[in-house]
């Protein structure tokens, strides 16, 4: 069986380029040799060549059913017909002309049309450019300094947005609490303290690997107003993924400012903030100056990257790749629970178009899979649970799926119905493998 020793001795053997690769990258990439702390893995993950709808190939020749897909930013799949097509036109047509365009003004209208809230839209060049601009705006508009996020949600790295404590990261103006606790959050926000208050689409990390409450959602936007915050909701993830209208619109919540990235690119590097125009007015070089925020960057809303953000967000509009998305992600929770279940493994599938992996122990069986069986963030977030992951992430490779960290699966509409029975069977196969290797625990 492949398992135990032989795992990493036939992942070896089946992978000489990508070891060949591994040992020249650790000698430039300080990271173990990886360029994204998500690329880690024992012994080395593969090095792609190339990609196509939901499959990935490496040096070695070996294939994948791809669902780190861009780390969330290709819900179309791998090289859209559409997207290539804009792309290509538009590079012969120049990349960047330093100068003002139609199709930013397009591509911002076709975002202003998809969610009610965005009166006025601003582009960067990632997601955690596009909370750090959020945050700018918040600061200038209110005239406080201090930032409130929740624990483990996560924005990016950069220091007002890095988990606290973080080494070289300076974050002196920023408070994390926990979340789902409407008292403790109200007794912050009465501080009248916070400029911004920053909170996650769907929950903790991808779309809700922690799930956050709706109903402590929805009053997330009185409660700040209350106490004079300004509410960011980052959906970085979750924006025009989880719907055209993004999260927000399945919740029924409108924040003050709407953070933006991936998807929304086309597969293409964007930020984007949306929002109330009372707010995002500092912007305008006639604020009065104590309110005015510059925005440079040599990247926003350039001609390629408007070409593809304009064509996938005119897919995005109808919402049909998203519900295709969801079709194959309810099918492989449905599929793997049901293998989970049979061998009494203490670990479940949840979540929307995002699945992730839970291991640990089953608290209660949740009435539909969207959930997790505990409502204990310290065991979702085990360190335990990513030992195990990561040997999940590594079975799976050596049987031709591609997951991040053996934890999260990005589903996209260009899988099919096939590729997720194919990524079952690697599914199961793994998971007999790891009871027998000892490494998944079952009750
Ligand atoms: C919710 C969320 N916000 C912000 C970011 C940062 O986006 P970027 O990596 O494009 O800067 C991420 C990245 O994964 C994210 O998941």
């Amino acid at each position: 069986m492949l398992s135990g020793e032989n795992l990493i001795k036939e992942y070896k053997k089946t992978h000489p380029g990508s070891e060949k690769l591994h040992e020249r990258a650790v000698k430039v990439f300080a990271a173990d040799g990886a360029t994204h702390q998500s690329r880690i893995l024992k012994p080395f993950r593969p090095y792609i060549t190339h990609a196509k709808g939901s499959r990935k190939w490496d040096v070695d020749g070996n294939e994948y059913i791809d669902f780190v897909m861009g780390h969330g930013t290709l819900i179309l799949g791998h090289s859209h017909p559409a997207i290539v097509q804009a792309v290509q036109e538009q590079m012969a047509k120049g990349v960047h002309y330093g100068e003002n365009h139609e199709l930013e003004v397009e591509w911002a209208e076709l975002i202003k049309s998809m969610l009610p809230m965005a009166e006025r839209v601003e582009f960067c060049s990632c997601g955690q450019e596009a909370n750090m601009m959020a945050i700018r705006l918040g600061r200038a508009f209110t005239g406080r300094r201090k930032v409130l996020r929740f624990v483990e949600n996560y924005h990016g790295w950069a220091d007002e947005l890095a988990t606290l404590g973080s080494a070289g990261a300076v974050a002196d103006e920023v408070s994390v609490i926990p979340f789902n606790n409407l008292n403790r959050l109200e007794e912050e926000l009465a501080k009248k303290e916070y400029a911004v208050l920053l909170t996650e689409g769907g929950g903790a990390h991808m779309d809700g690997q922690v799930p956050i409450d709706t109903d402590f959602v929805r009053a997330l936007s009185d409660l700040a107003h209350k106490y004079g915050t300004v509410w960011v909701l980052d959906e970085v993830v979750t924006g025009f993924r989880d719907a055209p209208g993004g999260w927000q619109s399945l919740v029924g919540v409108r924040p003050d400012l709407t953070t933006l990235g991936k998807c929304v690119g086309g597969g293409l590097p964007v930020g984007a903030v949306a929002g109330r125009a009372d707010i995002m007015e500092g912007l305008n070089p006639e604020a009065p100056y104590e309110r005015r925020v510059n925005h440079p960057g040599t990247w926003n809303a350039n001609p390629l990257l408007s070409s593809a953000g304009i064509a996938a967000c005119k897919l995005y509009q109808g919402g049909e790749p998203q519900k295709v998305a969801r079709q194959r992600a309810d099918y492989l929770r449905e599929k793997g629970n049901k293998i989970l279940k049979e061998r009494n493994v203490n670990g479940r599938l949840y979540s929307r178009t995002i699945v992730h992996f839970y291991v640990g122990p089953i608290d209660y069986e949740p009435s539909d899979d969207t959930m997790p069986p505990t409502r204990d963030i310290e065991k979702i977030m085990a360190p335990t649970a990513a030992a195990t992951q990561g040997r999940l992430c590594l079975h799976l490779l050596q049987r031709g799926v591609a997951t991040m960290d053996g934890e999260i699966f990005i589903l996209s509409a260009a899988h099919t119905k096939e590729d997720i029975d194919q990524t079952v069977k690697a599914f199961g196969d793994s998971v007999d493998a790891m009871i027998a290797e000892g490494t998944l625990s079952q009750a």
